[in-house]
């Protein structure tokens, strides 16, 4: 299997179905199921950020390898309101929307690898990946 998931995340229907896909996508390169809901929740957070903040964008799973590992890469993308500051986002509990604010720092747990770029008035791009 190496064709990309690419899901538009326009509605609560598009973020649940690319949760469920992101599932089925992590069985089928070969993690096993813990790994799989870990790389489904990195998925459900990156979209409820994009439908809180962004208001739509776009994921793209894909298969990676490096130096004989293979594994998942997650791409989110938006052209939202962007991230003021990076750093902040990053830190447990910091939300500008009132809610937990464990979404991101939570991906970069739940992942092996992860980064986040980001500029005011143009978007945001968040890339992890995970390895088997
Ligand atoms: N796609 C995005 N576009 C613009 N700002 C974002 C985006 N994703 C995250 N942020 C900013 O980064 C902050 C931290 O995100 P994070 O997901 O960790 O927390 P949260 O969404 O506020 O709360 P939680 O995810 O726990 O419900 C957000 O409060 C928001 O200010
Ligand atoms: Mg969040």
């Amino acid at each position: 299997m190496s064709a990309e998931l690419h899901s538009h995340i326009r509605s609560e229907i598009d973020a649940s179905r690319t949760v469920l896909e992101s599932t089925l996508y992590s069985r089928k390169a070969g993690f096993d199921e813990t790994p799989s809901r870990m790389i489904a929740t990195a998925v459900s957070e990156l979209v409820r950020n994009i439908l809180k903040y962004a208001g739509t964008g776009e994921i793209r799973l894909r298969q990676v390898k490096k130096m004989g590992s293979r594994g998942i890469e997650i791409e989110a993308t938006d052209h939202g309101p962007g991230i003021v500051d990076c750093e902040a986002a990053m830190r447990d509990h910091y939300s500008s929307g009132g809610t937990l604010g464990l979404g991101l720092p939570g991906v970069k747990r739940m992942m092996d690898e992860f980064s986040l770029q980001s500029t005011p008035g143009e978007g945001t791009r968040v890339i992890a990946r995970k390895w088997i």
